[in-house]
């Protein structure tokens, strides 16, 4: 029989975790993390068996591998319920050129935008994706992130969106299916294309992804055909959410509601209409301030969704053309300097309310007892330095099923 695999994190100069059992957290729950100064975490197969202050640390029988957290605080592993992150090479140029005054919309109207990205993916073959993949899984697990959800959306063929879900299974993440993320020059138009998607795609998409995403944007889909996508998607099984509001108000809040959607994404244009009916709802309002920065792009009402009763998560949206971001400590500061948040807000939304948008949120999300042992051992006494730090070094130690997963002084 092999010894129980067992990690103690000790010393710890506070532990913190959002507050009370549910998921997600609304209101004033938001704004309620548990602290425990001078305390120790007892991972055990891959399970957090126990937590506490130091003075309750009694002996452990057996093996036990010891992390020594002095000067050290610890936070849940973040969760980025919101990733674009199975994509290939990058969009350096276009980056250039909106510098110099290009639109971001302008550029996705010439061919370029999320095109462009869709020619790298398809040529890059099942391994140069899962290479940049895995670059960009190190990268995200480095700012905390323990667990990704990552969506296709750059295949846009039967073939590359399938390559592209079993691409993220692989890399530990949990995949999305983004088919109608933009109409390929292949087909003539939308309709065609979510034809050709629903027909030949989604039966096997559908055994790979846990939820189906759309894009419903002047440009990319309406209401009709992202309700006719999305209902197809339900119909086979799929969590259903939804990219709306991102440039226009063109009805997908709403939608999000009828269908009962887990989440809707971006809301940066969302008017108080859509608040209203985002906090009446089930539907997570998931914000993405580093896309808003990345673009300059108004920053979402996340103020008045909060204040409004809505379940509220926060998340990176990493990818090569509207956040080419994959911190979500820095979404963190963001969330703090420019949504109005306060930090145990921030740290709600992107731990235990980003798990439920995942359906994950009886497992990850929380440093509890029988939660898997995913930490982020922050190098400042006081955890609020996560958002308090403007892209600062404060990662100091990642730990993921109970192992030390990435660490700074390694
Ligand atoms: O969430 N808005 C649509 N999709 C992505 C951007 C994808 C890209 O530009 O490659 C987003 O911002
Ligand atoms: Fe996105």
């Amino acid at each position: 029989m092999s010894p129980v695999r067992r990690l103690l994190v000790r010393d710890l100069a506070s532990v913190v975790s959002p507050a009370r059992t549910r998921a997600p957290l609304r209101g004033v729950a938001l704004r309620e993390a548990e602290v425990i100064e001078r305390a120790f975490v007892l991972c055990e197969e891959g399970r957090i068996a126990a937590l506490g202050p130091m003075d309750a640390l009694g002996a452990i029988a057996g093996e036990v591998e010891e992390v020594d957290g002095r000067g050290l605080s610890a936070i849940p592993g973040l969760v980025d319920c919101h990733t674009h992150a199975c994509f290939a090479g990058d969009r350096v140029h276009e980056f250039a050129l909106r510098a110099a005054g290009a639109s971001y919309e302008e550029l996705h109207a010439a061919g370029g935008g999320i095109l462009a990205t869709v020619r790298a993916t398809r040529a890059a073959g099942e391994e140069g994706l899962a290479a940049a993949l895995e670059r960009h899984r190190r990268w995200m697990l480095q700012a905390g992130t323990t667990t990704f959800e990552a969506k296709s959306g750059y295949g846009l063929d039967r073939d590359t969106e399938l390559a592209q879900l079993r691409a993220v299974a692989r890399a530990g993440g949990v995949p999305t299916w983004l088919g109608a993320h933009a109409v390929p020059p292949e087909h003539a138009d939308a309709d065609a294309y979510l034809d050709f998607l629903l027909a030949e795609v989604l039966p096997e998409a559908a055994s790979l992804a846990e939820a189906a995403d759309v894009f419903l944007e002047r440009g990319a889909f309406d209401v009709a055909q992202a309700r006719r996508y999305l209902e197809a998607c339900r119909e086979a099984g799929l969590a259903l959410r939804l990219h709306g509001d991102q440039f226009t108000e063109a009805g997908a809040v709403p939608l999000a509601v009828e269908l009962g959607a887990r989440s809707v994404d971006h809301l940066e244009v969302t008017g108080a209409s859509g608040v209203a009916l985002l906090a009446a709802s089930d539907v997570t309002a998931v914000l993405l301030p580093a896309s808003a920065l990345f673009l300059g792009r108004p920053m979402p009402p996340a103020r008045a969704l909060v204040d409004a009763g809505a379940a509220v998560a926060l998340a990176t949206d990493f990818n090569p053309g509207s956040a080419f971001c994959e911190s979500l400590p820095l979404v963190m500061s963001l969330a703090c300097t420019q949504l109005r948040l306060t930090p145990e807000e921030a740290l709600a939304a992107c731990t235990v309310n980003a798990a439920h948008v995942l359906g994950r949120a009886d497992r990850k999300g929380r440093i509890a007892r029988g939660y898997d042992a995913d930490l982020v051992l922050l190098a400042a006494e006081d955890w609020r330095h996560v958002a308090y730090h403007l892209a600062g070094p404060v990662v100091e130690t990642v730990i993921r099923g109970g192992e030390v997963a990435w660490s700074r002084s390694a």
